[in-house]
């Protein structure tokens, strides 16, 4: 079996650590030794019989005619669907959970508490050495957008700590303490008086640019806006201009239309918007190595139905 790997970038030994990780996976499974190419615009790439791709030039795939399967190093499959490197036929993976679902609780609920405990102001006041107590705000509604692998899981831990949780989906979901809305028609719905709005929806057509004034004037004033799938779901205008009149109160974003977010960009510097640099889910090692070995070995045995397999006409 020969193995492609394009990731051009990977940290230097990340691609050595995927090598050993699969090799010893794959053997373990009576697979053998698979060959392991690390592409590089150097290197010559044998025909494989599976690509592991995050970030791949155009060309990665080209003359790559024996390929079984892709798998996408992270969850989200947008900008290798946009790129258009698989050659038609080749099924896709991406990493179904793969140890991100607890990340993204992790950041949803510190992005939540700290909001709604005022723990942002009460730093800043600490910072001027002020000593006050602030009025708490009462527990939000929340909406999540995306009630896939992590969208799933974080409105599942707001419900689970007794937080009224709504939650958005294509289809109908059904999860414990979340009341689902389904479809285009039900997306106002769901965000009807909504103090929390956490977006956790793959990047598609029918979700590009999606989140605008419109969204926003749909939730209770003041609300808190967490961004932890993609920045080109948001139309950065209405988000400002939402900031700037109060329809929200703070926004933590992980995600941005342009990475990384350049020095003096609006949503840089203000008291009320968190930015990190797109860390909110990181592929786990271990855990993506698990995923897509099992994957592998399940194929290798004929199976059909895979975990993470992508569906290009949905584009998730
Ligand atoms: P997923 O399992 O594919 O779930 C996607 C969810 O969104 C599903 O519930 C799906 O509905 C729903 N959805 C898709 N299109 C929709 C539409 N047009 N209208 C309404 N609902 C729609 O994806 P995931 O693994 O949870 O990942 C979600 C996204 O998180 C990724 O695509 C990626 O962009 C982002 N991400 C970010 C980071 C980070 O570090 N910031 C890390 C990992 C992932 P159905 O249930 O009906 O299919
Ligand atoms: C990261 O954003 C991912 O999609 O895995």
């Amino acid at each position: 079996m020969q193995i492609l790997f394009c990731h051009p970038n990977a940290a230097p030994g990340e691609a050595e650590r995927w090598q050993a990780g699969l090799t010893a996976r794959l053997g373990a499974a009576g697979l053998g030794v698979p060959g392991f190419t690390i592409r590089t615009p150097e290197v010559a790439a044998p025909p494989a019989d599976y690509a592991l791709l995050w970030n791949p030039p155009p060309a990665a795939l080209l003359g790559q005619t024996r390929l079984r399967a892709a798998f996408a190093l992270g969850a989200g499959v947008d900008a290798l669907l946009g790129a258009d490197v698989l050659p038609p036929g080749v099924p896709l993976y991406r990493l179904e959970d793969a140890g991100m679902a607890a990340q993204m609780v992790e950041y949803a609920l510190h992005a939540v508490l700290r909001w709604q405990r005022r723990f942002d102001e009460y730093e800043a006041l600490a910072a001027r050495g002020e000593w006050r107590t602030l009025t708490p705000r009462p527990r939000p509604l929340i909406a999540v957008l995306g009630l896939g692998a992590l969208g799933g899981a974080v409105a599942s831990a707001f419900a689970g700590l007794g937080y009224r949780v709504r939650g958005w989906s294509r289809s109908p979901r059904t999860l414990v303490g979340v009341e689902g809305f389904a479809g285009p028609e039900a997306l106002m719905a769901c965000l009807d008086g909504a103090g929390v709005l956490i977006d956790l929806l793959p990047l598609t057509a029918g979700t590009r640019g999606l989140l605008d004034g419109r969204v926003f004037a749909q939730l209770m004033p003041g609300a808190l806006f967490v961004n932890l799938a993609r920045g080109a779901h948001v139309v950065e205008a209405d988000l400002l201009a939402a900031l700037a009149g109060g329809r929200l109160s703070a926004a933590v974003l992980d995600v941005f239309g342009q990475e990384p977010l350049p020095a003096g960009h609006a949503l840089r510097d203000r008291p009320e918007v968190t930015v990190t640099p797109h860390i909110a889910a990181l592929t786990r090692l271990d855990a993506a190595l698990d995923s897509i070995a099992a994957a592998i070995t399940a194929i290798e045995a004929g199976a059909t139905a895979v975990l993470g397999r992508v569906d290009p006409a949905r584009g998730y």
